[in-house]
């Protein structure tokens, strides 16, 4: 199964579509699909514990019992992971940032040795959203190049990256403030260049699912 998890609060919004895409894209080659909205569920981040560290515990497995515990089960078992979220403040969502950090920090050891306790080798990939132009795409991901070198090293295959701007944040530009945006503009956009983003996205999820390991 592919997994998609939805780092947006707008569960029909830009980061929802590319994530369908990609799951579109993975279905289209017969495999079966999930995607999970992470806002629909309460759950807090990484609090420290420690319990995946202890010499008498269970590596890999995150102690905290809240709404993300059978999330972080089901990616124990997807056959790939498709992590989306639009760009808040440079970052990701602090939902998306949780689930990262339960997720990376669960399967770590402190060893020199065996660093990382994921059991099967999986494709995993990255759908970033933002509202700036694709000319400061490079700027808007760089941050972001020490999450998926974990990620890819955990996972055994190296993550792969997939991302809209411009974002449409508005049904109707004319009732928010706004004004430096321009409505025509960003309509155009929206119905030119964000369908051939959902394309990418679909053909990322394909590769993602035809990745023979
Ligand atoms: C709290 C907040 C902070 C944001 N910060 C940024 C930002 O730093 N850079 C940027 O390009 N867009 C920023 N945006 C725009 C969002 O990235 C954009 O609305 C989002 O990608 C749309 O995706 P969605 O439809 O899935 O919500 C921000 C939006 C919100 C709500």
């Amino acid at each position: 199964m592919i997994l998609a998890l939805n780092g947006s609060p707008r569960v029909k919004g830009n980061t929802a579509t590319m994530l369908q895409s990609a799951l579109d894209g993975a279905a289209s080659v017969g495999k079966e699909t999930k995607l999970v909205q992470l806002y629909r569920l309460n759950y807090k981040g990484c609090i420290s514990c420690f319990s995946c560290k202890l010499k008498t515990g269970i590596h890999g497995h995150c102690a905290m019992k809240d709404d993300l515990s059978p999330i972080l089960e089901m990616m124990e078992q997807a056959d790939a992971l498709i992590f989306g979220s639009p760009i808040y403040y440079g970052d990701v969502t602090p939902e998306m940032l949780a689930l990262e950090h339960r997720f990376l920090f669960s399967h770590m050891l402190y060893n020199r040795e065996k660093r990382w306790v994921f059991p099967r080798r999986i494709p995993s990939a990255f759908i970033y959203t933002f509202g700036v132009t694709a000319d400061q795409t490079e700027s808007v991901l760089s941050p972001f190049a020490g999450v998926h070198a974990r990620m890819g090293d955990m996972l055994g295959v190296e993550t792969k990256v997939c991302c809209s701007a411009n974002a449409w944040q508005f049904s109707d530009y004319s009732l928010y403030e706004a004004d430096r945006y321009d409505p025509v503009e960003k309509k155009k956009y929206h119905e030119e260049i964000f369908p051939e983003d959902c394309r990418k996205a679909f053909e990322l999820g394909r590769s993602l699912a035809l990745m023979d390991l």
